[in-house]
């Protein structure tokens, strides 16, 4: 799934297709010991997923890798998938939540901006002239 969604939204991501698709099992078992993923299941199918770190500032979580399978879009997936990264969190008792969302990604700011998450202002280069904004809200 990961790799399929930075295949299909490289745009949406820092990482990229080209660098993970090299990585081997032990890097992918890495991958799941420092976070807790959620997926999401329509009809047994796997159609999106998101996870939740530990973030930078003490006391705080950050929402990471969100994607939802395009064919499975604009049903309420990814609302569902951020509500329940945020009660993961709150359930943790983190006290705020972080993301990063690219300058271009405008649906998913649409997605993170109604369930509550607004600019901090800080922004930092995703790729060369490509910004991304930072996010956040309590919780
Ligand atoms: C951003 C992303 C996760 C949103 O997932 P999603 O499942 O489409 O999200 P939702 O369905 O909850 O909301 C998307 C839109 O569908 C609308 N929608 C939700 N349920 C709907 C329904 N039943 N009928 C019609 N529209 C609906 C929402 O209002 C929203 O509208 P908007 O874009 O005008 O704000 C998805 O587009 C994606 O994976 N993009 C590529 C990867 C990406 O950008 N990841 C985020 C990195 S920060």
């Amino acid at each position: 799934m990961r790799l399929a969604a930075l295949e299909e939204a490289p745009y949406a991501f820092g990482s990229t297709y080209q660098r993970e698709v090299g990585f081997d099992g032990a890097r992918w078992r890495w991958c799941v010991t420092d976070r807790v993923i959620y997926v999401a299941e329509v009809d047994g199918v796997v159609v999106g997923a998101v996870s939740g770190v530990d973030g930078e500032v003490n006391g705080s979580a950050a929402m990471i890798a969100m994607w939802v399978d395009p064919r499975f879009r604009r049903q309420g997936v990814g609302d569902v998938l951020v509500k329940t990264v945020m009660e993961w969190a709150r359930g943790k008792r983190y006290g705020q939540m972080f993301l990063w969302v690219t300058e271009v990604n405008a649906g998913a700011e649409r997605l993170y901006a109604r369930n509550g998450f607004v600019r901090t202002g800080a922004t930092q280069e995703v790729r060369p002239g490509e910004l991304e904004h930072e996010m956040s809200r309590l919780l």
